[in-house]
């Protein structure tokens, strides 16, 4: 099958792209690099040993997306491309509408126009702001706390909305919980050109001495030991949950259209405090880290019911927090070696 992937050399699109070229589909990819590089796509191909049809087109340049739905007929659209950092969000707002939102219209409106009908768009846990217990199924409300949750929020609803004038749509919204870990050959990973506000990514720069230590953002939640808990996923399986998202949209035998949101984790919640000691055990690394106050707009606590996207997708997440954390730490030596010798 042809599949255009938005947002292909991201963290989670450059997994998703190895393992579609893994299952022998023929993989394009859409991607303006701005928060992301072009190596991503040569080692996809590296790992694949497969081709990848790259574009440098920014989703907003309309003239640029009408030439290459023109040059090829997409069978399905992986729909990653956007802005994710909540607390840039908060500080530009209009960016993240403009970037998330509008770009995400006009992609829907290029898939009409060419008769495109099969789309699985990266959403996120954060819709369910504070939830009122955990774990979260798909059924519990909405509610945006930040431009980042709104912005995904929109495009759901238009999506789900909307969805009278594409009724023949076959929809899946993957709402994701916290991704962590990397391409078991070290050769892929979360690689954000800004400074880092995760979790993840700020351990590694301890663990890689690049900063001094970690601020555990408070340690007086209700949780197991205070600090707030989160479900986080390995990469390469929720990159899996798109596989068999796609297979899904192409081969289920749901008659008409649907939209369907689904809850991509493992159902399983660590503390701050459990992360910080799994990776230091597993990596033989010292994580040394001071507790400061909560950081705004954070939410105690939150996991995923899994029950939905198992029985849907016949999908459930493989590794755990071990690989997780070793996965995460492989890459980050791998990178810090690519640059010394760069250098
Ligand atoms: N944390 C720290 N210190 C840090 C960074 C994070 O203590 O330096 C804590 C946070 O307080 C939180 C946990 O680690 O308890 C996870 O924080 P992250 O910033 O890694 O992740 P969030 O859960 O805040 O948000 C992430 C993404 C969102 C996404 C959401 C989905 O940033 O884009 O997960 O649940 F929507």
């Amino acid at each position: 099958m042809n599949i255009l992937v938005t947002g292909g050399a991201g963290f989670i699109g450059s997994h998703c792209c190895v393992q579609l070229l893994d299952e022998g589909h023929d993989v394009t990819v859409v991607d303006n690099l701005s928060n992301s590089s072009i190596e991503a796509i040569y080692n996809i191909e590296l790992i694949t040993g497969k081709k990848i049809n790259f574009f440098e087109i920014d989703l907003l340049d309309e003239e640029g997306m009408n030439n290459l739905f023109q040059s090829k007929k997409f069978d399905a659209v992986i729909h990653f491309a956007g802005s994710k950092s909540v607390s840039e969000s908060v500080d530009f707002p209009l960016k993240y509408y403009f970037n998330n939102v509008y770009s995400s219209i006009l992609l829907i409106r290029i898939m009409a126009k060419y008769d495109i009908k099969n789309l699985i768009f990266s959403s996120s846990a954060t819709v369910y702001g504070e939830p009122s217990s955990v774990p979260i199924n798909e059924s519990f409300p909405i509610k945006g706390m930040n431009p980042y949750a709104i912005s995904k929020i929109k495009v759901e609803e238009h999506l789900r909305g909307n969805f009278h004038e594409y009724p023949d749509w076959r929809i899946i919204l993957l709402r994701y919980f916290n991704p962590i870990g990397a391409h078991k050959s070290g050769l892929l990973g979360d690689n954000p050109n800004d400074k880092p506000n995760n979790l993840m990514p700020f351990i590694l720069k301890v663990a890689s001495m690049e900063e001094e230590y970690l601020e555990v953002f408070g340690n007086d939640y209700e949780t197991k030991d205070g600090t707030g808990v989160r479900d986080y996923i390995h990469v390469s399986d929720l990159s899996d949950a798109h596989v068999s998202s796609l297979n899904y949209l192409l081969s289920s035998d749901e008659k008409s259209g649907f939209c369907h949101a689904l809850n991509i984790g493992t159902g399983r919640g660590y503390s701050v405090l459990e992360i910080i000691e799994t990776f230091e055990k597993i990596n033989n690394k010292n994580i040394p880290y001071k507790v400061v106050d909560r950081r705004p707009g954070d939410i105690s606590q939150s996991f995923t019911d899994t029950e939905l996207s198992q029985r849907m997708l016949k999908w459930s997440a493989k590794k755990d927090l071990n690989d997780m954390c070793k996965d995460s730490w492989k890459w980050k030596q791998s990178e810090m070696k690519r640059k010394k010798y760069e250098s």
